[in-house]
């Protein structure tokens, strides 16, 4: 087992990376402030691992009870929300019993948020099950549901007190799942690590192979640069932004073509092609870059042209970006591969290029 630490004062936490770990309660333990658990799962992620987590606890002499929410992406929404707030009440769950989120982003975001919500706030646990929670939703403390006109619109900053990641629970999930989390972990290293974007390029067969060694090192090093992101801007006043490369074209994405048709990942992988073409178009990277970029998300099995929703439909959706300013949409692009800014100066010229000559048929 591996454990990193996000460094946030007195409201720090550890990640723990390895396998087994669900059957590990004396990782949890020190982390109730009651002997009481509500475990937030869904209908794909409980049959597979909540009696064996649940009974991981309760022989430690925790108190546990769940929530079993419908599954997907289209579900993250206050309807779902307020299910799990139905069970804490049926429950009699207390402001100091532990929220648990086990699943995929789509949980954790969920759980998290009404972890910060219910009794104005109760502690709350992320077992990321799939890699793209393991390597980014689970860690940071972003929680929040989507509204019919803006992905991941409603929510609050609200922290986890543990981070647990069993890269064991990776063998049962579908390729394309798969995929969508490798979208997160080149990521980072476009970002600001090129060394591990390297890496990437080297080790990608390995991965979509499923090496536990070389999955086990992604997870790491993603928790790592944003454990390190996160600890120096939580509340993204500044470089937190970068994590959202692809994001704003990736949203756009996501709530156009209809939640959970395109998966979060696959947004952000056609999403970065926009920016990388944005950017090239901008003068910032060539179109070398470009093709070295695209190679990657390919290998990854990752979308790498975006659907054509029409310049008016990306740009509505994208008005109702979080980065947005003053009415303006900010971007982050590439200053060069392995280094990326957060920008609203750019000719909308250009823009508007990238959103009707980039794109694919829809
Ligand atoms: P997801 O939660 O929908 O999970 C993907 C699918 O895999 C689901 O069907 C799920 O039930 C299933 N699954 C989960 N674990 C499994 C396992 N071990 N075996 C088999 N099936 C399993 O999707 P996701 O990609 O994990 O998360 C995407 C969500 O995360 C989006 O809503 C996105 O906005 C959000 N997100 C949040 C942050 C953040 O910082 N909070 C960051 C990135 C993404
Ligand atoms: N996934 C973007 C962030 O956590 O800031």
């Amino acid at each position: 087992m591996q454990t990193l630490t996000v460094e946030l004062g007195d409201r720090a936490y550890p990640i723990h990376i390895g396998p087994g770990l669900l059957d590990r309660a004396d990782l949890v333990l020190p982390h109730l402030v009651q002997k009481r658990a509500v475990i937030v799962t869904n209908t794909t992620v409980g049959p597979l691992y909540l009696e064996r987590f649940a009974t991981t606890l309760r022989n430690a002499g925790v108190q546990v009870d769940s929530v079993v929410l419908p599954d997907g992406e289209v579900y993250k929404n206050w309807e779902t929300l307020n299910l799990i707030f139905d069970g804490l009440l049926t429950q009699r769950a207390e402001r100091k019993t532990t929220l648990i989120a086990l699943g995929g982003g789509v949980i954790g975001d969920l759980t998290g948020f009404a972890a910060a919500c219910y009794q104005r706030g109760m502690p709350f646990i992320q077992i990321p099950t799939t890699l793209l929670a393991q390597v980014d939703s689970s860690v940071g403390g972003k929680t929040g549901i989507n509204h019919p006109l803006g992905k991941n619109m409603i929510g609050a900053f609200y922290q986890p007190q543990l981070v647990l990641a069993d890269t064991e629970t990776l063998n049962t999930l579908p390729a394309r799942e798969l995929s969508a989390g490798l979208a997160e972990v080149i990521k980072y290293g476009l970002i600001r690590d090129l060394p591990f974007l390297e890496w990437l390029e080297t080790h990608m067969d390995a991965l979509m192979a499923r090496d536990t060694t070389a999955l086990t090192y992604a997870i790491h090093r993603s928790c790592e640069n944003k454990a390190e992101v996160v600890a120096a801007d939580e509340r993204e006043s500044g470089q937190r932004a970068l994590l959202n490369l692809g994001h704003t074209f990736g949203h756009a994405i996501e709530t156009g073509m209809g939640y959970g048709n395109w998966l979060h990942g696959e947004g952000v992988s056609a999403g970065t092609m926009l920016a990388a073409d944005l950017s090239r178009r901008l003068g910032m990277i060539s179109n070398d870059d470009v093709d070295r970029i695209a190679a990657l998300f390919q290998r990854a099995g990752l979308p790498v042209i975006a659907p054509d929703l029409g310049y008016d439909a990306y740009m509505d959706y994208m008005g109702v970006d979080k980065k947005v300013e003053a009415g303006r949409i900010r971007f982050v692009l590439f200053k060069k591969v392995g280094d990326a800014y957060v920008t609203g100066e750019y000719d909308p010229n250009a823009l508007r290029t990238t959103l009707t000559e980039a794109v694919g048929k829809a």
